[in-house]
């Protein structure tokens, strides 16, 4: 038996995520009150449309299109509504009248995140978001919490499952991007915009995100560089399998140190890349989520899981209630994020990685030293180049050969330069691909 009073829990959505949250809240409560010390009541589900239909397992006389009166009487309230408003100015209601608020809402943590984490302390509120990144895998906590003492070097995470899985599609068959999309769309898990996901926006939001836990740092949206998978091709993802590779979308935070070019900071990307295969990142196939961290002390960790869907990420919204809930029946302040670090987040440019170009050149004498002399004069060591040239059917050469060109660290500044001026070289014909190389 359970002493503490019931704590009012009131539910912002009953769509993928909430009405598996109201299912689960309703079909486990004794196990939930056991667990926390005091009954979890729900007490409403707000929605826009009361007449819709709704997942099996949804108490339908909870429902309402009143979210403020419910967000009045509640001790926490979850937002599965998504969007920016009207769940922004719910959540600040929430938390300005005592609650402690549970969201799985990315896209508004990545824009209002700052004003949310601070009114949350002001008021001396929690905030809990495990679910907005990379769904059911536990990753908040651990870099929120576990990582607390410890400094994070570098986050690496395949945190978009639909991008994953039209890559994965095109390495394992052949398919080519608007093939694997159409099949993504089709198994549901590209929405019928799939913008947000192929054009990175949903990855960028959640790569702020860990950005904003893992260095401690406030981490405005428009300063995580963005590039989508719509560009890759069939090609790309056949000369990555041959040299070992994988294509997958990365978003990557990382601290990067002063140089010449400025003072340290980090840099916060997402952007398609070369991995190798064996790296732990490289075998997530699928629709599936993985998040690498490196830390000074802990080294690498990965964590590993679904990322989206409703009941997996019901998941990790119940476990931010169990806490909040504990939270409440302990008494005492909860836990608050330090963002002290002020780093700058410092421009693409300054990355260093590796890169691996493809260019198709005319097939005479003295093309390579040309192609040497381009990456040289821009500070570009060359690594390996590999030169394939292309026959006829009768076997007579072509006029036409193939070089793809790995290279050491160099920033991306520098690679850019070399971009351009093998784009204007009298003995480049085209640049089939530029992709970077991460995962050393
Ligand atoms: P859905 O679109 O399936 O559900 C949204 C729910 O919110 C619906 O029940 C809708 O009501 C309700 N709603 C929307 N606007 C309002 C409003 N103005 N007032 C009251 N109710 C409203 O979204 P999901 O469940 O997929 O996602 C919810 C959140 O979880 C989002 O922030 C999303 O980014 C995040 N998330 C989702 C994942 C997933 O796999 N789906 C994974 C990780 C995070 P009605 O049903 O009447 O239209
Ligand atoms: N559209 C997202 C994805 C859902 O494909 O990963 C989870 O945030």
């Amino acid at each position: 038996m359970t002493e503490y009073r019931p704590l009012r829990i009131a539910l912002l959505g009953a769509g993928s995520v909430g009405a598996q949250v109201a299912r689960l809240l309703t079909e486990n409560k004794a196990e939930l009150a056991a667990r926390v010390g005091a009954e979890l009541e729900l007490v409403g589900i707000a929605v826009r449309d009361l007449n819709s239909p709704r997942a099996e397992g949804v108490p339908t006389e909870l429902l309402t299109t009143d979210a403020q009166s419910l967000i009045l009487g509640a001790d926490i309230v979850i937002e599965v509504m998504g969007g920016i408003e009207p769940a922004r100015t719910y959540i600040l209601q929430a938390l300005n009248s005592g609650s402690d608020v549970i969201t799985a809402n990315k896209a508004l943590l990545a824009t209002h995140g700052i004003e949310l984490f601070d009114t949350a302390e002001q008021v001396g509120a929690q905030l809990y978001f495990e679910a907005a990144v990379a769904g059911a895998i536990p990753i908040i906590r651990p870099l929120r919490e576990s990582l607390a003492g410890d400094k994070v070097t570098r986050i690496m995470g395949i945190v978009n499952g639909t991008t994953n899985y039209i890559l994965d599609r095109m390495d394992s068959t052949g398919a080519s991007f608007d093939e694997a999309l159409a099949e993504a769309k089709e198994l549901g898990y590209a929405e019928a915009d799939p913008t947000a996901d192929v054009e990175a926006y949903d990855a960028a939001q959640k790569a702020a995100i860990l950005a904003y836990l893992g260095f401690h740092n406030e981490v405005p949206l428009e300063n995580v560089y963005r590039e989508g998978i719509t560009k890759v091709t069939p090609e790309q993802i056949a000369a990555a399998r041959r040299d070992g590779y994988v294509i997958k979308l990365l978003a990557i935070a990382e601290s990067l140190p002063a140089d010449e070019n400025g003072p340290a900071g980090i840099s916060v990307r997402v952007h398609p890349c070369l991995i190798e295969r064996t790296h732990p990142l490289g075998s997530v196939r699928g629709a599936f989520n993985a998040v690498f961290v490196e830390a000074e002390a802990a080294g690498s960790l990965m964590f590993y899981g679904a990322g989206a869907g409703g009941v997996q990420t019901a998941s990790a919204v119940l476990g931010d209630l169990v806490s909040a809930a504990k939270r409440h029946v302990a008494g005492g302040p909860g836990l608050a994020d330090s963002v002290h670090a002020n780093l700058p987040v410092l421009p693409i440019e300054r990355v260093r990685t590796r890169y691996q170009i493809t260019i198709e050149v005319k097939d005479q004498q003295g093309v390579l030293a040309a192609v040497a002399n381009i990456f040289t004069q821009h500070g570009v060591s060359i690594e390996t180049v590999e030169q394939t040239v292309a026959r006829a059917q009768d076997g007579k050469r072509v006029s036409t050969a193939t070089l793809e060109v790995g290279t050491h660290e160099a920033t991306e500044a520098a690679l850019a330069a070399v971009v351009d001026a093998l784009a204007v070289s009298e003995v480049v014909e085209k640049i089939t691909s530029v992709l970077r190389v991460e995962g050393i």
